[in-house]
């Protein structure tokens, strides 16, 4: 089974790659405290992962966040530092979008891999969506309670739980991955 080192020091979403990259030994590497400086997904995700460079044949990092039209694409890359909590974060798009400003958003989650000494490579992928009038649901994590998917029933990603694979965000971009890993050999 080929070895993917996940540069992450998030649990939520170690478990949803090992769901998503079931046919892979994918295992955690601790970078620490990275400085997330990039201007998009991509770059800090690129950031992560050549901090992990080295510690396995492969190794990727991964950087998601929500982007709100209302609120002119925030929190963006400022997802994971919008507040201080999840419940905190929650609270403040929520409060930003009380006056009425369009609530449809979007998931975006970049992936970048590192093979050998190979060049960089990065996969994307996106989910749309409008946020909730309030948080429903207890599975996931961040922004899940108030996220509910256009291609879904109407359940919020955090009423979806596992099902939230069929078309998140980080299960496009991994799909990407996957099959880039299983089509090109690793001297590409
Ligand atoms: P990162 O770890 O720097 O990539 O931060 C991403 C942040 O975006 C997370 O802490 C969450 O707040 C949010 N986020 C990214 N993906 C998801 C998701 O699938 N569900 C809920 N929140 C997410």
């Amino acid at each position: 089974m080929m070895r993917i080192g996940f540069a992450t020091s998030n649990p939520h979403k170690l478990a949803e790659v090992r769901r998503l990259l079931a046919g892979f030994d994918v295992v955690a590497l601790d970078v620490g405290a990275v400085d997330e400086t990039g201007e998009t997904f991509a770059e800090n995700a690129c950031i992560k992962a050549r901090a992990a460079r080295g510690r396995a044949p492969v190794v990727v990092a991964e950087d998601s966040g929500l982007e709100v039209d209302g609120l002119r694409g925030a929190p963006g890359v400022y997802s994971a530092r919008y507040a201080a909590t999840d419940a905190g974060r929650i609270d403040r798009v929520l409060r930003e979008l009380a006056g009425g400003a369009s609530r449809r958003a979007r998931f975006v989650a970049a992936v970048c891999a590192l093979r050998g000494d190979g060049e960089p490579r990065v996969f994307e992928g996106v989910v749309e969506g409008v946020i909730a009038p309030e948080p429903r649901g207890d599975a996931g994590f961040g922004y899940d309670p108030i996220f509910i998917p256009l291609e879904g029933d109407g359940r919020t990603f955090a009423e979806l739980g596992a099902e939230k694979d069929r078309f998140s965000h980080r299960a496009r971009a991994f799909a990407k991955l996957a099959t880039w890993l299983t089509t090109t050999t690793s001297s590409a």
